[in-house]
């Protein structure tokens, strides 16, 4: 998925210049389309999406320094980040993260196709995470996270007395809501919806293909932990980072992967491990995407 920049700078000269910038980044000529978003940005030179594709086409034509200039530039234009240019920045190994906004306006312009798409890579991640909740449960309160369109919810719902469900992406709660499984929506993070919960009054959170947008996790295994019961279940998929299994890191895919012992670490003294299994939980470009489904029992 690529996202274009939806708002026009204000001046059509600079519009022009920016689409055929765009244009022909697209067909290959990096240098070309640096050029005409430097030519760009001398007519609106606080435009974000300028910046964000001069970045671009500088990391295609190999220069990853100046690119890196060109992201930072991109982020003083537009704070919020929804552009990606956090990700773009983590991508050439610097100082970078995913940004709220920019998952959110990536899943908005995603939810129309996100199932069917899903559907062809064969994604299943909500299966086996409700498999490997098949001898826990039921549960009186849950709370899917990261909810997308309610594939999770709709494996889980005959399990759960209450269920809710959260997720950044207005269009993807849309979606969910359509499906009328959920008792309660909220189009929010999962950090802020767990952290909303009364402490201890959740008997399961679970997180299906999600934690890869999230990078560092401490701050929601910390939030899963306080709102769960004793006794509660945190249970997730992430991508396996086999390559530094102590910590994550941004994959060639553009998604975290999470390492068996920061993993193990996080859960340390707080969680009890009841499942650890190795899974394929979805295809990419005809080959498996290896990862991991995890199920926590908080102590
Ligand atoms: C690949 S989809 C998975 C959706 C659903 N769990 C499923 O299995 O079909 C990832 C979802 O996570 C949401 N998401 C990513 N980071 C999030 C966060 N920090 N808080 C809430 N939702 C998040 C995205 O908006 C997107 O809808």
């Amino acid at each position: 998925m690529t996202l274009t920049a939806r708002a026009t700078s204000g001046d059509s000269n600079a519009d022009r210049r920016y689409a055929y910038a765009q244009a022909i980044l697209g067909e290959g000529d990096a240098a070309g389309a640096a050029d005409l978003a430097r030519q760009t940005l001398e007519l609106v030179p606080a435009w974000a999406p300028a910046w964000h594709l001069l970045g671009r086409a500088l990391a295609e034509a190999g220069d990853a320094t100046a690119a890196a200039d060109a992201f930072r530039q991109a982020l003083v234009a537009d704070p919020d980040d929804t552009l990606g240019a956090g990700l773009e920045l983590a991508a050439l190994g610097e100082a970078g993260a995913m940004s709220r906004a920019y998952v959110a306006s990536l899943f908005d312009a995603y939810a129309p196709t996100f199932e069917a798409h899903l559907s062809a890579l064969e994604y299943r991640a909500p299966a086996l995470l409700a498999d490997s909740l098949r001898s826990f449960g039921p549960f009186a309160r849950a709370l899917d996270l990261g909810c997308g369109t309610g594939l999770m919810g709709a494996a889980l719902r005959g399990r759960c007395d209450w269920l809710g469900g959260c997720d950044l992406s207005p269009a993807m709660v849309a979606q969910a809501r359509a499906r009328k499984l959920y008792d309660r929506l909220d189009a929010r993070s999962l950090e802020d919806a767990l952290e909303a919960e009364a402490p201890g009054s959740l008997d399961l959170a679970v997180a299906a293909d999600v934690f890869v947008y999230v990078g560092a996790l401490e701050r929601s295994v910390e939030a899963a932990h306080r709102a769960l019961a004793p006794g509660g279940i945190l249970a997730f998929s992430v991508q396996d980072n086999s390559l530094d299994p102590s910590g994550w890191r941004l994959g060639e895919d553009r998604r975290f992967h999470h390492g068996r012992i920061y993993l193990d670490r996080l859960a340390e003294s707080r969680f009890a491990p009841l499942v650890r299994q190795d899974a394929v939980l979805r295809r990419d470009g005809g080959r498996d995407v290896p990862g991991l489904i995890m199920v926590l029992r908080k102590i």
